[in-house]
């Protein structure tokens, strides 16, 4: 992918056009673009990104948002219908993830969910005096909570992942001290999709009397499904006592349109502790529940639409879908000696290559794997330390034929990277940029070039 997409096919606006641009073009060269980038999605061959991925469902909830998407819903007094919508995805997202009280607020995304709690428990931590917070998290948690605690000035302290890449409670234990306002651990985590040890957390948490954050951004609202469906998975939420607050992603397996996430509380004291209000500014009196100002009500109001129409046995059908394709995806893996799966992952599988000890074999480079995998177009996550990919497997990636194709492509993904040893990959661990085709050793270099291509277009 170029920096400037597009610019061959489309003219190019790097400033206001003097005439607005006819309706019906703008509308033909949005749905060329859509329609070419959804193609891969519509054959399952992505990892995350593409939750629903139903194009019926897609539609449904444009047509919500678009009766809601003008509406600000910081004027509360106007727009009364998204008090009742926000409410009721706490509640129903309290209900699932077993939450005492129906406390939470919504957010943006899964970022602002994991920011949000950083900043309450750095005021939790001032109000007895702690000036110079930390949290401890294990080396898997989410880039949002380094960019959180970086925003806030809290320090990152890094916990070890076992052998099976979860939480090392020795290690989280021991970097536990005075200082310390909470502790996080994830249900499942981003790179290997494996739940920490949210009750050994908790039981620490409790004995430390601090809080403790689960991150059930990626897979809040698909793991509080495993019970019903006989999946065996360990309790992550609210059960556990010394869960204080947790977030779940209506964008993601919520399966809403993007720009929504929950984040709960289990207590109102300490939802407060993020609200910021200013009662005597000359515009009047401004209160904010969160870091979002104005906010568009078509986002709210589609997360509901989402979460009521689907219902649970919407929900509980997706899931065991997801459960299984997951299964599947572990089996596939298990054919090739030179591959192995991290940890015991139920939605989010994870994989490397095996080392020659582990294996028999000679070893290979997971990433030639993927670069073959990637020419037939399967776009999986590039994963480090270890090198690894990851395919979390969401709605297309379930759909009839899929495994059949990705059980091939695997196998002579492993043939290609058999024959390729010892030559540089093409692909790496990028996350962010995802899609750019830097090589590892320029990952930043090219996230740079990324970011600074906004300011950059061409003219003409
Ligand atoms: C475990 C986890 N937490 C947080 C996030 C951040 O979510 P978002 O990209 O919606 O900000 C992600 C994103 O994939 C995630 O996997």
């Amino acid at each position: 992918m170029g920096l400037h997409p597009y610019a061959d096919r489309y003219a190019v606006h790097p400033t206001l056009p003097g005439t607005g641009v006819p309706r019906d073009q703008i509308l033909r060269e949005i749905e060329e673009m859509s329609a070419a980038e959804d193609a891969v999605a519509h054959e399952g061959k992505i990892s995350g990104s593409i939750y629903s991925g139903d194009e019926d469902h897609y539609a449904f909830l444009n047509e919500v948002f678009g009766h809601f998407s003008h509406a600000n819903v910081l004027q509360r007094d106007v727009y009364p219908s998204a008090t009742r919508f926000e409410g009721e995805i706490i509640a129903m997202t309290a209900d699932l993830l077993h939450a005492p009280e129906p406390v939470g607020v919504l957010t943006s995304g899964g970022t602002e969910s994991l920011m949000n709690p950083l900043l309450v428990y750095r005021e939790w931590g001032r109000e007895s005096g702690i000036t110079r917070p930390n949290v401890v998290m294990p080396e898997t948690a989410h880039p949002a909570l380094h960019k959180g605690a970086h925003y806030f000035d809290i320090e990152v302290r890094l916990a070890d992942v076992t052998d099976q890449f979860v939480a090392d409670m020795a290690s989280v234990r021991s970097l536990v001290d005075a200082d310390t306002v909470a502790l996080v651990g994830s249900a499942g985590t981003y790179p290997h999709g494996l739940i920490d040890p949210i009750g050994e957390l908790s039981d620490l948490a409790v004995e430390r009397g601090i809080n403790l954050h689960v991150d059930g951004c990626l897979g809040g609202f698909v793991l509080c499904w495993a019970e019903d469906l006989g999946v065996p998975a360990p309790v992550f939420d609210f059960r556990h006592p010394g869960v204080t607050s947790m977030s779940a992603d209506t964008h993601k397996y919520g399966f809403g349109l993007k720009g929504s996430s929950v984040l709960l509380y289990r207590s109102p004291e300490l939802r407060r502790l993020q609200y910021f209000v200013m009662p005597d500014w000359s515009g009047g009196h401004y209160a904010s529940p969160g870091m979002s100002g104005s906010r568009s009500g078509g986002i709210i109001a589609s997360a509901w639409a989402a979460m009521v129409s689907l219902g649970r046995e919407g929900y509980l059908a997706i899931a065991a879908d997801i459960f299984a394709t997951a299964r599947r995806i572990r089996e596939i893996v298990g054919e090739h000696p030179e591959l192995r799966v991290l940890g015991d992952p139920l939605f989010n599988v994870a994989f490397a290559a095996s080392t020659g000890e582990q294996s028999g074999v000679d070893p290979i480079d997971i990433f030639h794997v993927n670069d073959a995998l990637a020419a037939k177009r399967w776009r999986l996550n590039g994963l480090q330390h270890p090198p690894a990919v990851h395919f979390c497997v969401t709605r297309p990636n379930t759909l009839p034929g899929v495994m059949d194709r990705f059980a091939e492509d695997l196998h002579e993904a492993v043939a290609y990277a058999r024959e390729h040893r010892g030559e540089q990959p093409r692909s790496g661990a990028t996350y962010g940029a995802g899609g750019l085709s830097v090589p590892r050793d320029r990952v930043a270099a090219g996230m740079a070039g990324w970011l600074d291509a906004t300011q950059a277009l061409p003219s003409g």
